[in-house]
């Protein structure tokens, strides 16, 4: 099964990633998880990167399809794979199609604009595993440590107010558009993924629950 979760920032696609990767057992491909170990690791794409995040913007097209070209040639995701945080183009989504890269699902998770800072101000993550909790609606079971690990969770940078702002302006102009992409798509001959739209407002359960049924499983 290849898969695209398309959201906001904060919509909660690496949240349900978790979910859905466990249940029908392939790997998740977040860009942004991506580039954050590569900002940690200190390479030169992090450094570049590390700037661009911080500032709320969007990494080059050519960069992040190399990535993901070589990401998805890896022996793993060889019975599909699911994108979160990608693609967040028209080229980036345009390159998967000239690629031959043929998606069965894209799920968009709705959440309005409103929500979203709330929720980027309460998220605590855990850097190695991806994992993503919310102080209020996601509470680790220990305060500040990984459920799994028992390793400390940290604050994104990239989480500040006026960063978030930024964040949403970029995902408005320039991501959106992807909804019509692929509402469209979905309604066409030939091979097009279906489109699923879940409410992202509704408890993380629920939005499980509602993604995990759209998907047959
Ligand atoms: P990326 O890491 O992809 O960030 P994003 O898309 O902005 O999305 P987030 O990770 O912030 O949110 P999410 O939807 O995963 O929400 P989460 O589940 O964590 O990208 C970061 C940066 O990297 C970009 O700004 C860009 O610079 C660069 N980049 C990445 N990909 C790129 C690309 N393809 N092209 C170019 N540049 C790229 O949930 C958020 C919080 O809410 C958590 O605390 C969670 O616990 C909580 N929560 C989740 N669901 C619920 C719920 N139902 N109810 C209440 N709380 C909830
Ligand atoms: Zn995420």
């Amino acid at each position: 099964m290849r898969l695209i979760l398309l959201g906001a920032p904060g919509a909660g696609k690496g949240t349900q990633a978790n979910f859905i990767k466990e249940k029908f057992g392939i790997p998740q491909i977040s860009t942004g998880d991506m580039l954050r170990a590569a900002v940690k690791a200190g390479t030169e794409l992090g450094l570049a990167a590390k700037k661009i995040m911080d500032e709320g913007g969007l990494v080059r097209d050519d960069i992040i399809i190399g990535l993901v070209k070589e990401r998805i040639a890896e022996p793993d995701c060889a019975n599909g794979f699911l994108f979160d945080g990608f693609p967040r183009t028209i080229p980036q989504a345009e390159a998967m199609r000239e690629a031959g890269v043929d998606i069965d699902f894209v799920v968009e998770i709705d959440v309005p604009d409103e929500l979203i800072v709330d929720r980027m101000s309460g998220r605590r993550v855990h850097v190695a595993s991806g994992r993503t909790y919310h102080v209020k609606y996601n509470p680790p079971k220990r305060d500040g440590l990984d459920d799994l690990t028992g390793e400390p969770l940290i604050q994104r940078d990239d989480d500040k107010a006026e960063t978030v702002k930024k964040r949403l302006h970029v995902y408005h102009e320039q991501t959106e558009v992807l909804v019509s992409f692929y509402s469209k798509l979905a309604t066409t001959d030939g091979p097009a993924p279906a489109y699923i739209k879940v409410d992202g407002t509704q408890a993380v359960e629920t939005v499980r629950d509602n993604v995990l049924k759209a998907l047959g499983a």
